[in-house]
């Protein structure tokens, strides 16, 4: 028999209605390709997509290195279900860079996102990522170039933390992005120093409302729609990045739309996340080679877990399968297991959503 489900907490709708919030994906290097941006958009609540990121160090890059990381150009730019996917570029020398954003603009990138958070130490060290968060006027001057060089229908978007070290230079360069032109900057609310460990500093996105006017996009620790309406009361912002917290609940992003326009949607339940890792298993055999399509099913797994029980026990069933077959069996006596447990105890699974 399945595992008990977990109880799952429906946030209140939000005290004021946020018809105009806009909710973008984050981008996530090795976990957010474009099968899980086609899968997380096909949930609806997502406005915009960034892919994981273009490697820009002293050279055009060739075509085919942006269809690979964004197949989506392929077919206008956007997901399946018609979200936009911007290209995320990576790198220090503004040139290059700015190189690199018009090719990805006469390919079709509805938008192009610079990368200044990054905290990786290979990435740090070749000069790219939050390394050149050291330098205030550097991240203005690529953010000018990026913006010079592409056409101005293109939108440029930028995504900073709050710094290197500290959050010390973090004013000095939301101005210089100000003063580049860019249409818009997400805030991871982290210096590179925080890495990935909580809180947020939400405060400080409050702080760069006071020196731009700029469209501000708040991230980093939204895992609920109640976090994302503290986020909104805290920052001062109208938009949300959501990273983590869609892949541990896949419907996060439904669920703080609808919080948002004044109902009380209900959270997935276990076994109807189960057709959507059946789902995303057969698009990365589809994309893949076969001996690796386990690997993002058995990543994407790790982040369930943090909000589904069972999500841990099927990780410890298939984390040593290699062969698809087997993987496949084993989601398949997953999703059998969790119906047939759903229809022994209803009134269980029902009295476990406590509103
Ligand atoms: C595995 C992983 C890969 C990431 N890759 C990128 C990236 O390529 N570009 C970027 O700007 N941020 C990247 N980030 C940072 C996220 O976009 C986001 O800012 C961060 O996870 C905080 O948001 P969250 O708390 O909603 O996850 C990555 C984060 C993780 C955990």
């Amino acid at each position: 028999m399945a595992p008990a489900l977990r109880p799952v907490y429906n946030c209140p709708p939000f005290p004021m209605l946020l018809t105009t919030m806009r909710l973008m994906l984050a981008p996530m290097e090795g976990v957010i390709d474009h099968t899980m941006r086609e899968l997380l958009t096909s949930m609806g609540g997502i406005d915009r997509c960034v892919t994981e990121f273009v490697r820009v160090t002293d050279r055009l890059l060739p075509p085919k290195v942006f269809y690979r990381l964004c197949p989506e150009l392929a077919g206008g730019g956007t997901t399946a279900t018609g979200v936009p996917v911007y290209i995320q570029l990576l790198g220090g020398q503004a040139g290059p860079l700015a190189d690199n954003a018009a090719r990805a603009a006469e390919l079709g990138a509805p938008g192009i996102d610079l990368n200044f958070g990054c905290p990786a130490k290979t990435v740090n060290r070749s000069d790219g990522g939050s390394i050149i968060l050291r330098e205030p006027q550097r991240v203005h001057a690529i953010a000018a170039a990026v913006r010079a060089a592409v056409p101005a229908h293109v939108p440029i978007t930028v995504k900073t933390r709050l710094g290197f070290e500290d959050e010390s230079l973090f004013l000095d360069i939301v101005r210089g992005i100000d003063a580049a032109g860019v249409n818009e900057l997400t805030v991871h609310a982290r210096t590179k120093r925080h890495g990935y460990r909580p809180p947020a500093y939400w405060e400080e996105i409050a702080r760069a409302r006071e020196v731009t006017g700029m469209p501000l996009i708040a991230n980093g620790e939204i895992w609920s729609p109640a976090d994302a309406l503290r986020c909104l009361e805290v920052t001062g912002c109208d938009d949300l990045m959501l990273g983590r917290g869609t892949l541990c609940r896949p419907d996060l992003a439904r669920l703080v739309v609808g919080a948002a326009e004044g109902h009380m949607p209900e959270s997935m339940q276990w076994q109807e996340v189960l057709p959507l890792l059946l789902q995303f298993f057969a698009m990365n055999l589809a994309h893949y080679d076969a001996h690796y399509a386990p690997s993002p099913l058995k990543q994407w797994l790790v982040y369930l877990r943090g909000h589904y029980f069972p999500a841990a026990l099927l990780f410890e069933k298939v984390k040593r399968l290699r062969d698809p077959a087997q993987v496949q069996s084993a989601l398949q006596a997953a999703l059998a297991e969790a119906i047939a447990d759903r229809l022994e105890q209803p009134e269980r699974a029902t009295a476990l959503k406590i509103a």
